[in-house]
């Protein structure tokens, strides 16, 4: 009897997203982004990598596309460039630009790989960044609607798999809590929240757009899960994850599935004179689209903990590991309500991220009882330093160490009674990895470059052959 069972028609999958693997920054019409801009500051990323030739998939994406194919992958996420399609965020639309991602999804189809589109994976036009500040204004919401349209008239009757927005949480706590992503702005949550509101406006109206255009494949938003533990059984420290999960997890989660925010997060943003302001029809807006969606997405990669953090506490602000010297990251929270100190029972990443196949079940397990909707897992991987050898060949044993836990994991979920539509590995190739450079490696195709240079060469890691295994026997091979 095989323990780990997938549903018949499981969608195995890899995930990217176009700054991270495209390059050709400003070639064929496009036009220049928020993270274009964003790198070329000194010291915003580590030894000044940018994605301006990443590993320059754009003009490989044949080669990269046939070696997911050669693997079994059933599914492709990968993100549209707003300004390929739209230079300057609107007005006229560069053709180029759409043939481009057609010619992507016509090789996927080729190969009977179903494309899952992102939207929206944090790469603004910098036009609108310069005209009104990009998300701090409502004008983000229409401009948006008429990008997604577009993508909607162009592909919709191809592709069956739509997510809005990428990590809406990580890119406005980045962008506008921490100053450690573009706009680099530290707000006291006034314009955060702000931001998040014309976000999920932007969200829903392109989700109930596309269901009024007469579509019926999948959309939703992918969420950056970190799910919580208390630190014991203390109740101040239960209370601290109980709040943390408010703020941190269910502000976007209830906002998708429920369209309504969490009351006592709410109470708190209220008190603190912070909470975001409504127009007359969103409240309807929200409500109307959260009933559209067809699932949850999450990206996951570790989980927390939580414990009671003093008035006088740790701050948003800490150091993150960007360097890869384990340690060199600083524990983080909001004085007077939770703090997430290591959890002493599970091991972290050389980027000190938590390593917890568990926490793959118990957010399944938290959607499922809570939202009662599908689940996609958009992203799930590991970050580490690769060796490549004389004979050319990588050993990457723990990441299929780290992938097999999760996918069983993710397995018991199902077994429990999640649905689970599609699990999608980050990532497919090698690639930029924001903040942290090329050393920091999530692929199964190893890319022959550094921070500086290398001849962009493929190279399959052990890695590929384990998950092509995974795929050919639906996860039986597990057992193994
Ligand atoms: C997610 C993003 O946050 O995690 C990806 O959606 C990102 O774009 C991935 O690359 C891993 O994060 P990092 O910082 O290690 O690149």
């Amino acid at each position: 009897m095989n323990k780990y069972k997938f549903p018949e028609n499981f969608l195995w999958g890899s995930a990217s997203a176009a700054y991270q693997i495209e390059g050709a920054y400003n070639i064929d019409g496009k036009g220049m982004s928020n993270w274009d801009k964003f790198v070329r500051i000194p010291g915003k990323t580590f030894k000044g990598t940018t994605g301006d030739i990443a590993v320059d998939h754009y003009h490989r994406y044949k080669e990269d596309i046939a070696l997911m194919a050669e693997m079994g992958l059933k599914t492709y996420r990968f993100s549209i460039a707003w300004t390929r399609i739209y230079p300057q965020g609107k007005g006229e639309v560069n053709q180029k630009g759409l043939e481009f991602y057609e010619s992507i999804i016509d090789e996927c189809l080729k190969y009977g790989i179903e494309p899952m589109v992102t939207i929206y994976h944090w790469d603004l036009p910098q036009a609108l960044v310069e005209e009104y500040n990009g998300f701090e204004s409502r004008k983000i919401i229409d401009d948006f609607l008429n990008y997604a349209e577009t993508l909607f008239r162009a592909f919709g009757n191809k592709v069956k798999y739509w997510i809005t927005l990428n990590e809406q949480n990580i890119f406005t706590s980045l962008g506008w809590l921490t100053a450690q992503h573009p706009p680099g702005k530290f707000d006291d949550g006034k314009m955060f929240y702000q931001v998040n509101h014309n976000a999920f406006l932007a969200h829903a109206k392109t989700v109930l757009s596309y269901r009024k255009m007469g579509f019926t494949g999948k959309i939703g938003a992918s969420f950056a899960y970190t799910p919580s533990y208390p630190l014991d059984c203390n109740p101040i420290n239960i209370m601290s994850k109980v709040n943390y999960d408010d703020l941190k997890n269910f502000w976007w989660l209830d906002m998708y599935a429920y369209g309504e925010y969490p009351r006592a997060a709410m109470k708190y943003l209220e008190k603190k004179g912070i909470a975001p302001v409504f127009y007359e029809d969103d409240a309807e807006i929200l409500k109307a689209a959260a009933k559209e969606i067809s699932f949850m997405g999450v990206n996951y990669y570790q989980s927390c903990v939580c414990e009671y953090n003093p008035l006088d506490g740790v701050t948003p602000y800490g150091t993150m590991n960007t360097t890869g010297i384990k340690g060199s990251g600083q524990i983080t929270g909001i004085p007077g309500v939770y703090k997430n100190p290591q959890n002493k029972f599970l091991k972290t990443t050389d980027w000190d991220w938590t390593i917890d196949p568990v926490g793959l079940k118990y957010l399944c397990r938290e959607i499922t009882s809570r939202y009662r909707l599908p689940i996609i897992i958009s992203e799930n991987g590991l970050g580490a330093f690769d060796k490549q050898e004389d004979d050319k060949s990588i050993h990457d044993i723990y990441r299929i160490e780290y992938i097999k836990e999760h996918l069983k994991s993710l397995a018991e979920a199902i077994d429990e009674g999640c649905e689970v539509l599609a699990y999608c590995t980050w990532s497919f190739t090698d690639l930029l990895s924001w903040l942290n450079g090329y050393q920091k490696r999530y692929g199964f195709v190893y890319v022959d470059r550094n921070e500086e240079t290398g001849s962009l060469n493929r190279y399959k890691k052990d890695s590929f052959y384990w998950y092509k295994k995974i795929i050919e026997t639906n996860g039986e091979f597990l057992e193994k």
